[in-house]
């Protein structure tokens, strides 16, 4: 049985199905990747950004014959931001291969198409099923991007604190637990409207204006997820000159996600990106000592941030590729296919 779920109203009892659920699936298509854990998986379901909706259904069990819920089986859920559907979709491995992953798939697109949006788009992690799946659906790629993955106990500390002194004269860095301070608000979302109009293919546009930011850094606090920020200021003029972010998330707080890196461009060439990174894992080694790896995604022609990453000491781990399809063309294809 599918039905739309909203967990914010949701039982204790159905977020904790779905936390088994999500790590079966981790289990079986990406068993190097660490467990989730329950905290604040509520707010990591529930919190979007101002503007945005989350519409989310699940899929499950029959209930026992004493009454007791059967196992939420299924999820899935597309968030609505600009002109877009992002979708995500899970099924427990032992529920697979008899339809329902179509059949959530199917709910949420008429909903899609219901709100007048245009198209679907979904992210697919290379080597798992998910690939053969959106395929059969009619879901084109559109973009690829590598998956590397940093594990801290090879790190080189000392070589490390070389790097993160490297930055050329003229330059400071900063480090900020939380976000960045106010008073470099401004110039930090001059920093990132920079590669703004760079089209990447992104799904999620990625914060440029001081409201904007200011409503990004409080969603990723309601979801559980903590930000830190090393900054390069240009000390002549106190602009920002570099930046990277990571998040340490609770649901998975041994391994760190790595958003944004930005060099603006008239400060390239002074050993920044390296520094400010290599900074801000030695940082991180402190503020969480919990942490084991940090991932970061990058367009794989991207090949001065590769260069960096490997000197940093992160492997390669899958590709991870965009997807997307016309929203009238599923759900046309999905009735049909009934
Ligand atoms: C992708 C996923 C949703 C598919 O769910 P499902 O219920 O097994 O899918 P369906 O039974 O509806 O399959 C529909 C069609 O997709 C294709 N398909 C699905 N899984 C496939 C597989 N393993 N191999 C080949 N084709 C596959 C088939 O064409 C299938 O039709 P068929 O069974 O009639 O041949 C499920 O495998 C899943 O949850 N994967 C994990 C998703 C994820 O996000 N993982 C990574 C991060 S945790």
């Amino acid at each position: 049985m599918v039905r739309e779920w909203d967990p914010r109203t949701a039982s204790s009892a159905e977020i904790a199905s779905l936390l088994d659920t999500l790590n079966a699936v981790l289990a079986a298509d990406l068993p190097q990747d660490p467990p989730w854990r329950e905290s604040s998986l509520r707010e990591y379901l529930a919190e979007v950004m101002p503007g945005e909706r989350r519409i989310s259904w699940i899929a499950q069990a029959e209930p026992a014959v004493n009454g007791t819920p059967g196992k939420v089986l299924g999820q899935v859920h597309v968030l609505l931001l600009g002109d877009i559907g992002v979708l995500e979709v899970l099924v427990h491995p032992s529920a697979r291969r008899s339809g329902l992953g179509r059949d959530l798939v199917r709910t949420a697109a008429r909903r899609v198409y219901q709100e007048g949006f245009q198209s679907i788009g979904v992210e697919v992690v290379g080597d798992t099923p998910s690939v053969a799946f959106y395929e059969a659906l009619g879901f084109a790629k559109e973009y690829v991007e590598t998956r590397s993955v940093l594990d801290l106990t090879t790190v080189d500390w000392a070589e490390l604190g070389q790097m993160a002194g490297g930055v050329g004269a003229g330059y400071h860095l900063e480090f900020h637990p939380g976000g960045p301070p106010d008073e470099l608000i401004e110039a930090y979302a001059r920093a990132k409207a920079e590669v703004r109009d760079i089209d990447d293919g992104e799904l999620r546009p990625s914060s440029y204006d001081p409201q904007r930011l200011r409503d990004s850094l409080d969603c990723l606090h309601r979801r559980g997820m903590k930000p830190y920020i090393v900054l390069a200021q240009h000390e002549q003029t106190g602009e920002v000159a570099g930046l990277t972010e990571v998040v340490v998330p609770a649901q998975h707080p041994t391994r760190a996600d790595q958003y944004d890196t930005i060099v603006v461009q008239d400060h390239r060439g002074y050993g920044i990106d390296r520094a400010i990174k290599a900074r801000m894992l030695m940082e991180l080694r402190s503020a969480e000592p919990q942490l084991a790896e940090v991932q970061t995604w990058n367009a794989q022609a991207n090949e001065a941030m590769l260069k960096v990453n490997a000197e940093l000491g992160y492997r390669p781990d899958r590709e991870w590729c965009e997807y997307s399809v016309d929203v009238a063309e599923l759900v046309h294809r999905l009735d049909a296919a009934r």
